[in-house]
């Protein structure tokens, strides 16, 4: 009989056995010493940026790329292409990370939020048909921890309706929905290359689409608004790599969010293992879903046979009625948490409210209301899935110590310290 490690036992997984995200190799110290000996550190038709662009654009089969600063620049950028104004209403689920809809708001339109579906935590196609306005423009559904999201009905919809739709792909690199690449079913599709993400590049983003004025647009609003065209890349001269032809006009309101030279090569690196991590990270969800799965009340993410996630974050959900415990699902949570950390288990919430809760909607509501023509309604009721998701809920693994890198014989550790603080829950709830 053994003692769970919150009663003394010790922890199932061994300290220093977790393998520490990015992994970054040699691949990643010869590019970014070639960046160096090069003596180009940035410029949007730099050698590094372009080469990232076009390996991008051929990884997932889109006409065109454009490499940002963020993913969050990247989805402001598909905003700006796709023509989105000041007013205009975007349909965003209320649960994502807050950058999907502070994307909206840079543009100086509406976020709307609704609520998501609890298999794959995507928008729930019906509540976005309901959240459908006269003045929405766009929807941005987002594909949550990797998985991607049930994208038919959405993208249905949006032709339907005469709405964009723009992928929010920023944890789903790599993924691929009934047969085609996340991100490249919209009109324009984003993905972020933080730290954390498969293609970890320091920061950054990228933006892909077909649509050559979406693709123009965004190009000129990376770079103050200027026209600096694509073709200008035939003239282009490393020996004159700050000057070049710049007309230095501004035509419209522009950024900067141009990224640079190191962060791009750190990304082409990644790129090069990008399906490994990916299918590695893969394998182990199957294998852990396979053994938690046996446990009831505990449900892992599950891996539908249309599609092919890229797994960035592992969600397991916890119903404690299940195995006869009556608590309140947050103190379970946080109970469950504790007992996995002093196995030794990387365990995280990952945000415990729908993003209109955050501090910044409550206020834009409430000073919205005496403006009938602006009145917002962020009511926290209107999310009672992603409320219950996050209340219910663990992330298993970290941002610093992701699913994918991991060794197969540490997530087995992992299935095992699950399995014995589940099965002796009352007694982790009593702690
Ligand atoms: C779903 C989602 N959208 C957008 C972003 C924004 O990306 P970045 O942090 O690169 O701006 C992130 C990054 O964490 C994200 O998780």
């Amino acid at each position: 009989m053994y003692r769970l490690a919150i009663q003394g036992g010790t922890p199932v997984v061994p300290a220093g056995s977790h393998v520490r995200w990015p992994v970054l190799g040699e691949e990643e110290r010869r590019a970014v010493r070639g960046v160096l000996e090069r003596g180009v550190l940035s410029g949007q038709l730099a050698p590094e940026v372009r080469g990232l662009e076009r390996e991008f654009a051929a990884l997932v089969g889109s006409r065109f790329c454009l490499a940002t600063n963020s993913g969050t620049s990247a989805l402001h950028l598909a905003l700006i292409g796709a023509g989105i104004q000041a007013g205009d209403e975007v349909v965003v689920p209320a649960f994502t990370f807050v950058a999907t809809a502070m994307a909206v708001l840079h543009q100086g339109a509406v976020p709307v939020f609704v609520d998501v579906e609890p298999r794959f935590f995507g928008m729930d196609p019906a509540k976005v048909e309901a959240a459908i306005t006269s003045r929405t423009r766009a929807i941005v559904p987002v594909h949550l921890h990797g998985v991607p999201c049930e994208l038919q009905p959405i993208a249905e919809l949006a032709v339907r309706r005469g709405l964009v739709l723009i992928e929010d792909s920023a944890q789903a690199i790599g993924a691929r929905y009934r047969g085609r690449m996340a991100g490249t079913m919209g009109l324009a599709g984003c993905y972020s290359l933080q730290s954390s993400k498969s293609m970890a590049a320091g920061e950054g983003g990228l933006l892909v689409t077909d649509d050559e004025e979406v693709y123009r647009k965004a190009h000129a609003a990376r770079m103050f608004g200027e026209d600096s065209r694509p073709e200008d890349e035939a003239s282009y001269s490393l020996a004159h790599a700050l000057d070049g032809n710049r007309a230095y006009d501004s035509a419209a309101v522009g950024w900067n969010y141009r990224t640079n030279e190191l962060s791009a090569a750190v990304a082409r690196a990644q790129l090069r293992r990008l399906d490994h991590w990916n299918a590695q990270a893969l394998a182990s969800a199957e294998l852990l879903g396979r053994r938690l799965r046996e446990l009831p009340g505990v449900t892992p993410p599950e891996v539908p046979a249309d599609r092919v996630p890229a797994f960035h974050k592992y969600r397991v959900q916890l119903d404690a009625s299940k195995v006869g415990v009556e608590a309140q699902p947050p103190a379970v949570r946080d109970a469950v948490l504790r007992a996995l950390r002093a196995e030794g288990c990387e365990v995280v919430l990952w945000q415990t409210q729908p993003v209109p809760g955050q501090t910044l909607f409550r206020k834009m509501e409430a000073a919205s209301a005496g403006r009938p023509d602006r009145r917002v309604s962020y009511d926290l009721a209107q999310y009672p899935v992603t409320r219950a998701i996050l209340d219910r809920s663990v992330v298993l693994f970290s941002q610093t110590y992701p699913l994918a890198p991991q060794p197969p014989a540490l997530v087995e550790a992992y299935a095992e310290a699950f399995a014995r603080v589940w099965t002796r829950l009352p007694e982790v709830l009593a702690r």
